[in-house]
């Protein structure tokens, strides 16, 4: 009952402050005809939350996000959140249909450390999670932080050491630890303006939803630490990122197909740095992923550029990759990845799984400097048909002391191979296209390049080269 006033005078207060010219309450609650009503919102503070960043604030957030969800229902409104400046400390808070955090720019709010702040069933391990949620977002220029430096067990230049909350036996090694910001089942969400921080794992997770966008994310997490992915796709349809930066260790964009599909990916105007791979398809690919468009991404220093790492025979077509510039350089091989800029590969996981296809990719006006080349390989089963390559300029050169020479299936496959570097490497392909592609390589005596084109004899139909220039060139 408290709750209830205290929440009645916080509309009010809210409402008094809207620019409506109408001064009747009444008529405000009721304008939700009008095209863009104001939203309604409501305070953590008044619910109590200290914001001394050292006592949980776990009940007075969630009561505020309650409070704001039946707000909802019966105003039939998007409720905000607000977070005024302060540092948040909480467990798991559960965010609800047609609520929005409104994080303040001088906001933090500050995932737990410890197991028990976390629901008891590990899926469910994130610090702000939606679940069957609608009209969700986040939004406000604040910060949401992980403290994933909390969970570095050892800083290693080569990779971190993790604590692994493993003892429930619900998941192995370096997969147990939580996730930041997580939608399971929900439609409509927006994430936009908002800093997402020190993730202990993956950073911003999408599961089995539809219609998202995420502008104007920032993401930065410890480029030292394993699986502290930046976004992750996960059997979701028609989801629109723009404007992000991401600077992380591990995959920056990665869609994943585990239960389902993956439809309508669209990702614009964003800079990765990344110590793997900036957009990743997979590894989880059971199911199809297709049209897709990756445009305007600049990819600093990362370990792999466009990568399709298909294993678990869904397939993958339909995709553009166009104005991308891109920097890929090598990195210990504890980390997946041997500088490729593009790599597009599709091969059985294991003896138990099928290998998928890919189909219809088009790479047109890419950049790239890099220690390795391309590489392109289907198998078996599974061929890669209809790529096409046009307008791109190629550097290879080295300035890493890590050794090449290795061609990487990771994971599963046949792993690491001995081989030559070659400019573009193939292996069952039906149908390529290479259209105004300048490659050039450093004549530097360290470097061991071998074949500008190497085709794996005879798995490789239907080529077609049309203004393709390779030469070396003194660095
Ligand atoms: C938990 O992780 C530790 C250290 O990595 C390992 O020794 C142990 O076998 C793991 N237990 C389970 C159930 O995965
Ligand atoms: C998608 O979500 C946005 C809110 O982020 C909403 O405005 C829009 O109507 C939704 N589109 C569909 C087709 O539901
Ligand atoms: C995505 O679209 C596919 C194809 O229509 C559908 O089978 C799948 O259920 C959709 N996924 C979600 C989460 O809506
Ligand atoms: C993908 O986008 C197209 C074009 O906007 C739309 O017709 C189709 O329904 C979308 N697919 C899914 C599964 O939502
Ligand atoms: C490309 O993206 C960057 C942000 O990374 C943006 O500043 C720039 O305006 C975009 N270029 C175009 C042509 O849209
Ligand atoms: C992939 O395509 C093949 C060939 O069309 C098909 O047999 C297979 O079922 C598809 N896989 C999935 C997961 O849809
Ligand atoms: C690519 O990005 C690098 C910085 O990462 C920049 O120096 C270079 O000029 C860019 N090249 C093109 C063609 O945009
Ligand atoms: C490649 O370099 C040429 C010559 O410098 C330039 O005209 C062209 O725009 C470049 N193409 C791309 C895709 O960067
Ligand atoms: C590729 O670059 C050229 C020249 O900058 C531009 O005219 C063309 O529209 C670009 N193509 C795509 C698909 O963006
Ligand atoms: C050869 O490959 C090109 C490009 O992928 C494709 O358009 C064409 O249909 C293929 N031709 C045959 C005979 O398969």
């Amino acid at each position: 009952m408290f709750e209830l006033q205290l929440l009645l005078s916080i509309l009010t207060l809210s409402f008094t402050s809207q620019s409506y010219s109408s001064t009747s309450q009444l008529s405000i609650l009721q304008s939700h005809h009008h095209p863009k009503p104001n939203p309604l919102s409501i305070s953590v503070i008044d619910f109590g939350a200290a914001g001394d960043g050292v006592k949980y604030d776990t009940v007075p957030i969630q009561k505020a996000i309650n409070a704001c969800s039946a707000a909802v229902s019966k105003h039939r409104r998007q409720c905000h959140v607000i977070f005024p400046p302060r540092k948040y400390l909480t467990a798991t808070i559960f965010l609800k249909s047609g609520v929005v955090l409104d994080i303040h720019k001088k906001a933090t709010i500050l995932g737990g450390a410890k197991l028990e702040d976390y629901p008891k069933d590990q899926s469910r391990w994130y610090v702000v999670l939606a679940e069957d949620a609608a009209d969700v977002g986040i939004t406000g220029g604040g910060e949401i932080n992980g403290q994933g430096l909390k969970f570095v067990q050892r800083f290693d230049e080569k990779k971190n050491v993790m604590v692994s909350w493993n003892h429930t036996g619900a998941c192995l090694g370096d997969e147990c630890r939580p996730r930041l910001v997580g939608f399971i089942g929900c439609r409509n969400i927006k994430v936009s303006d908002v800093r997402l921080i020190e993730p202990a794992y993956w950073c911003l997770h999408l599961v089995r939803s539809d219609n998202t966008t995420i502008r104007d994310v920032t993401i930065y997490g410890n480029f030292n630490s394993p699986n502290n992915d930046g976004i992750d796709v996960e059997d979701s349809n028609n989801t629109v990122i723009t404007r992000c930066n991401i600077n992380t260790g591990d995959d920056a964009i990665c869609p994943k197909s585990s239960t389902g599909p993956v439809y309508n990916l669209t990702v614009t105007d964003c800079w990765i740095r990344t110590k793997s791979s900036a957009i990743k398809l997979g590894s989880a690919s059971f199911y199809t992923f297709r049209n897709f468009l990756f445009d305007n991404i600049t990819i600093v220093e990362s370990h792999r550029g466009l990568a399709l790492q298909i294993r678990d025979g869904g397939n993958a077509s339909d995709m553009t990759f166009s104005n991308i510039n891109t920097s890929t350089r090598y990195y210990h091989p504890s980390w997946w990845g041997r500088a490729e800029p593009i790599y597009v590969t599709t091969c059985p996981r294991d003896a138990s799984s099928k290998a998928g296809s890919i189909s219809n990719l088009l790479f047109v006006n890419i950049t790239a400097t890099s220690e390795n080349g391309i590489f392109l390989s289907g198998s078996g089963g599974g061929v890669l048909s209809n790529l096409k390559f046009i307008n791109m300029n190629l550097t290879y050169k080295r300035w890493t002391k890590f050794p090449d020479g290795l061609v990487d299936y990771r994971p599963g496959c046949q792993q690491l191979v001995n081989h030559q570097t070659a400019g573009f490497m193939m292996e069952h392909i039906d149908g390529i296209v290479v259209e105004n592609v300048v490659m050039k390589w450093s004549n530097d005596q360290s470097m061991r390049w071998n074949n500008p084109l190497d085709f794996r004899p005879s798995t490789v139909n239907n080529i077609s080269l049309l203004n393709f220039y390779s030469r070396s060139y003194q660095q």
